[in-house]
């Protein structure tokens, strides 16, 4: 059987050996659970250096076919039933009072999708095969609100979405990706199943770091993934400067630049994107989850016809368009001057909140990176023992260690601020162990309290 697959090689560089191997356990040729014969071994059946059967094995494992257990040697992997990153980092249980772990935006800071529906007039073309793929008036819209003029532009069913229709169009086994540094991890599983090699790009007060941009696109990233304002998890925004350097590095390279708008095109400052400087290989995705409802399931996709082509071409055969009744709703939330002005009160609102808890956490000694967007990154000395303390009061956080390419250790978690109401705290004070009315814990300066205790656990400060 081993011979089957060493003869099924007819590419002897790891990519080829990676893809062959992939290939036999498709096909069943190697099952879960079953050795691999040592890495020299290998390389002689082979003949070729044993660093390419180890690269060949790293690839493989990134796209999580085997793994590596110690001196009990590699294997390929069970067949993945389980969750992975964002599901294990969110994993529903019961028993929290207070669930600050979700991402989410406040429910009541949403318009009236029913009202939207109430309102859309009849559509003539509602049973239509034939009809453009995003309502025309709907195009006009969007394509306005673009920071550059945009070649070609549809609409999907959410922004994770538009990335797996991004990936499964453009990216192959073994690509490597340049990724931001803390990431959205649903994405790093996405790129993981799709046999491509996320690079890590730190994120600072600027936006992607220049430095770790060019090591990863020296070292063969064709895309960039990137959150260009109120980056999820860190609250981080691109600077204009940052924005320039960035696509000096870029310039007369073969790349493509992913811009992930979670936020919706709601940054506290101005939207600073490399499209407009770098409009020929950029491409935006806008989700409008936070700030029309997720469960609107759309997002805008917009950028170079060579790129956005291939996607609308693709989905022909596939789903060929989001609802366009639903694109209505949106249209209509869109203009609607109600919920027009709900949208924009509900963006001060996030801003005030994230802010509101970032400076309760810095008057408590912690310091968190970025204020945009509806998350706070909390640096913590242990990340179980955070969420130990935290869950011990009822209150649920989410895990750092999931938007990692690989965990640095396991030094943040992620709080959700979207529906913390500063105007609903206590006045400010200890929290007691044994609270009397559960509910008195959604106040602020409870919670800050609380998550700055939480920062501490697990070290002999914390226990004091
Ligand atoms: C950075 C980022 N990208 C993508 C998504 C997914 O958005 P959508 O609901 O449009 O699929 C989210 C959702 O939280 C996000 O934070």
């Amino acid at each position: 059987m081993w011979q089957e697959l060493v003869e099924a090689v007819d590419d002897r560089s790891s990519k080829g050996i990676a893809l062959a191997l992939s290939a036999g356990i498709d096909r069943g040729v190697l099952r879960p659970g079953e050795r691999l014969p040592p890495i020299r071994r290998v390389a002689r059946d082979l003949q070729v250096a044993p660093a390419t059967i180890s690269a060949a094995w790293s690839q493989l494992a990134r796209a999580g076919l085997i793994e590596t257990d110690g001196r009990r040697g590699t294997r390929v992997r069970e067949a993945s039933v389980g969750p992975r990153r964002y599901r294990r980092a969110l994993d529903a249980q019961a028993g929290y009072r207070v669930d600050l772990s979700t991402g989410l935006p406040d429910p009541r800071l949403l318009p009236d999708l029913h009202a939207a529906m109430q309102r859309i007039p009849r559509d003539e073309t509602a049973h239509s095969y034939l009809e453009e793929p995003v309502v025309p008036a709907l195009r006009s819209l969007i394509e306005k609100s673009w920071p550059n003029p945009v070649e070609a532009l549809t609409v999907v069913d959410g922004a994770m979405d538009a990335h797996s229709q991004f990936v499964a169009a453009h990216l192959r086994f073994g690509d490597r990706v340049a990724v931001e540094q803390p990431c959205f991890p649903p994405l790093l599983d996405l790129l993981e199943m799709a046999g491509a090699v996320p690079l890590g790009v730190g994120y600072d007060d600027a936006g992607p770091v220049v430095a770790d941009l060019r090591a990863a696109l020296d070292a063969g990233a064709k895309v960039l993934f990137f959150q260009p304002w109120g980056q999820n998890p860190s609250g981080r925004s691109l600077s204009a400067e940052r924005a320039l350097e960035l696509c000096c590095v870029i310039e007369g390279r073969d790349v493509v630049v992913v811009e992930d708008d979670s936020a919706g095109g709601t940054p506290s400052g101005p939207p600073v994107s490399l499209g407009t400087y770098l409009p020929e290989r950029t491409v935006l995705v806008r989700s409008f989850s936070k700030t029309h409802g997720p469960d609107l399931r759309l997002a805008a996709v917009g950028g170079p016809a060579a790129v956005v082509g291939p996607i609308i071409e693709r989905r022909y055969l596939g789903q060929g368009w989001s609802s366009r009744m639903v694109q209505s709703i949106l249209l209509d939330l869109l203009t609607d001057p109600a919920a027009r002005t709900l949208v924009a009160r509900a963006r001060t609102t996030y801003a005030a909140r994230t802010a509101a808890m970032a400076d309760a956490l810095a008057a408590r000694g912690v310091a968190v990176p970025g204020r945009d967007g509806i998350n706070v990154w909390v640096p913590v000395a242990d990340q179980g023992a955070a969420l130990v303390h935290l869950a011990a009061a009822g209150v649920r956080a989410a895990s750092g260690d999931a938007f990692w390419i690989s965990p640095p250790g396991s030094d943040h978690i992620r709080i959700t601020t979207s529906s913390i109401d500063p105007e609903a705290s206590r006045p400010e004070g200890p929290l007691t162990a044994d609270l009397a009315d559960p509910a008195d814990l959604t106040g602020l300066a409870d919670l800050a309290d609380l998550i700055a205790a939480a920062t501490r656990a697990g070290t002999w400060a914390g226990h004091r």
